[in-house]
């Protein structure tokens, strides 16, 4: 793939990897991803906004080479992580004159990960600009999001904002610019929910930050770039500050079909009651689609049978991600089985002390269900149907379930 001209004087000139199936050794990625970074020709100086990931930097040489860059002043490291810096130290070595632009906790990140060395740093604070002549940058700082140096770059006469992973979403396109708006909501909201939504309250913030500034487009560090800006601010705005919506996720596993005949029962008499449910069968779900579900849900109910005393070890890595993750959830219980004993609720419980919900009383069955674990189920049900509407999640149609 070429360089692509966004406006006079700047290029996209990342790269796309089409094959990438996990990031993080965590996160699938089903629609692979990219590694945007864009050259900017001021009259007098010329900028890279941010790397690509290392085992693409000669796709970012590649392009740099088409479009005749013999000399860069500026690399802005908006980011320190290595999907986005790690091409700096190919960068430095092919233009050896470029300084690396960035905040000063960014400075630390990148000389501690040995991809620039300390005598090439220009650190910039919070609202400085740095001239290319004809054009300006302009530095927010936003910490946390995802990492603590982070800072997005607003280019003032094109009023491009380079948000890097804020707004970002793994998709890999030959499409610059969002044209399926539908496809890329799902690609973001999975974006935001892992990893993003930890930062929920700080990222409130730096929305009203961003929102001082006139951006007619947004160019993210990955998928493609929003020239309708206000589609991925109002997403943002729902997921960050929204209230939660009348919605239970239902993460489980089933060893024996125990655990799986409460989760249906109860999955049915939820919807019944005008409550949506997402159930997601972990022995074969994509956790990223589980994450998702946790951007909007009010509620949690986890299912797992007993194994060695406790959890199921599927349930207690969903648990710990859901609590790494702290979505807006506002109450939680916990279904499930055992054969003998065992100490599975208490360690469920105690593995999501980040999430600030109501623990709602949990329903375990010894053996297979009976009449007054059905009863429970429904129990459980009225109560969780009764807290969302106290908390009016219900909208006009659930109501009339009623
Ligand atoms: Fe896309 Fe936080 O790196």
């Amino acid at each position: 793939m070429q360089a692509r001209k966004i406006n006079a004087g700047i290029y996209w000139v990342g790269a796309v990897d089409w094959d990438r199936r996990l990031f993080d050794a965590l996160i699938p990625l089903p629609d692979g991803t990219s590694y945007n970074a864009y050259l900017i020709q001021g009259s007098e100086k010329t900028a890279l906004i941010d790397t690509v990931d290392p085992a693409m930097a000669h796709m970012l040489l590649d392009r740099l080479h088409q479009l005749g860059t013999e000399h860069i002043d500026y690399v802005i490291a908006n980011h320190a992580e290595q999907d986005h810096a790690g091409a700096l130290p190919q960068i430095i070595n092919r233009y050896p004159e470029v300084q690396v632009v960035c905040t000063s906790k960014c400075k630390d990140m990148l000389v501690d990960l040995r991809l620039a060395p300390p005598d090439r740093f220009l650190t910039v604070n919070d609202g400085a600009t740095l001239s290319l002549g004809d054009r300006t940058l302009e530095f927010i700082h936003a910490p946390w999001v995802h990492w603590p140096e982070t800072m997005l770059t607003y280019l003032r006469e094109d009023k491009i904002l380079f948000s890097c992973d804020l707004f970002g979403s793994h998709l890999a396109t030959t499409g610059l610019y969002v044209t399926d708006e539908g496809q890329v909501y799902e690609a973001a909201k999975r974006y935001y929910a892992e990893i993003m939504m930890p930062f929920r309250k700080i990222i409130q913030k730096n929305l009203q930050k961003i929102q001082e500034h006139d951006i007619s487009l947004i160019a993210p560090s990955h998928g493609p770039m929003y020239e309708r800006p206000e589609f991925i601010l109002a997403a943002y705005r729902d997921w960050v500050l929204g209230d939660p919506k009348n919605s239970v996720v239902l993460p489980f596993i089933s060893m024996h079909g125990t655990t799986l005949k409460m989760v249906n029962y109860l999955v049915d008499v939820l919807t019944e009651k005008g409550v949506t449910v997402q159930q997601f069968n972990l022995a074969v779900t994509d956790i990223g689609k589980l994450a998702m579900a946790l951007v909007d849900a009010a509620t949690i109910v986890i299912g797992s049978p007993t194994v060695l005393t406790g959890a199921h070890p599927n349930v207690v890595y969903a648990a710990y991600l859901a609590n790494a993750l702290r979505p807006k959830l506002k109450f939680a219980s916990i279904i499930g089985s055992y054969g003998w004993g065992g100490k599975m609720v208490e360690q469920i419980a105690g593995l999501i002390p980040n999430l600030k919900v109501e623990l709602l009383n949990p329903v375990v069955c010894q053996g297979f269900p009976g009449k007054s674990d059905f009863d429970a189920l429904d129990k459980l049900a009225g109560s969780i149907a009764d807290k969302h509407k106290e908390h009016n999640l219900f909208g006009i149609r659930e109501n009339k379930n009623d």
